[in-house]
């Protein structure tokens, strides 16, 4: 039975890791124009799923299987901000939905601490998800501005010396 677990966890430890890379490179563009806010948002979240992918790399080991370490999919070099947040806002779905029906399938197989650590995982993937949603929405409410708005916050900060993330 810990087969599966195992199999589940690996799974799980692939769609992070295509999640790091992501973000990183959503990170990596949005930091490049300016916007400090959605940078650091995709930055601190990549960090989030790292820490995830630790979480599930320690239970693999307990069950004395090995960490595979290979992302689940290419990244996608989409450099349109509403198509990142669209984008990132599916990624989360979709492992929240994935994670809940592993939490599931390791309570049948008799595995309780995989089960808790899945729903520790959806927990996290919501509200990251939330956060995405908030940003959509304040992209849409207010149109080119909330972009202008982060890059002039970027250069008042630099002109006032306070450190960019
Ligand atoms: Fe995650
Ligand atoms: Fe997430």
């Amino acid at each position: 039975m810990k087969e599966k677990s195992i199999e589940l966890l690996n799974r799980a430890v692939a769609d992070e890791l295509a999640a790091v890379h992501q973000y990183m490179y959503f990170h990596f563009h949005c930091d490049d124009r300016g916007y400090d806010l959605l940078a650091g948002l995709f930055k601190r979240t990549a960090i989030e799923e790292m820490l995830h992918i630790e979480m599930l790399a320690e239970r693999i080991i307990f069950l004395k299987g090995d960490v595979e370490m290979k992302a689940s999919g290419e990244t996608q070099q989409i450099q349109d901000v509403k198509a990142m947040l669209e984008m990132a806002a599916q990624m989360e779905t979709s492992s929240a939905n994935d994670y809940n029906k592993w939490a599931n399938e390791c309570s049948q197989n008799a595995d309780s601490v995989s089960k808790t650590l899945f729903e520790q995982l959806v927990r996290d993937e919501e509200r990251h998800f939330d956060q995405y949603d908030v940003e959509m929405e304040n992209l849409e409410k207010f149109g080119d501005n909330y972009l202008a708005l982060q890059s002039i916050e970027r250069s008042k900060n630099i002109a006032s010396g306070r450190p960019v993330e």
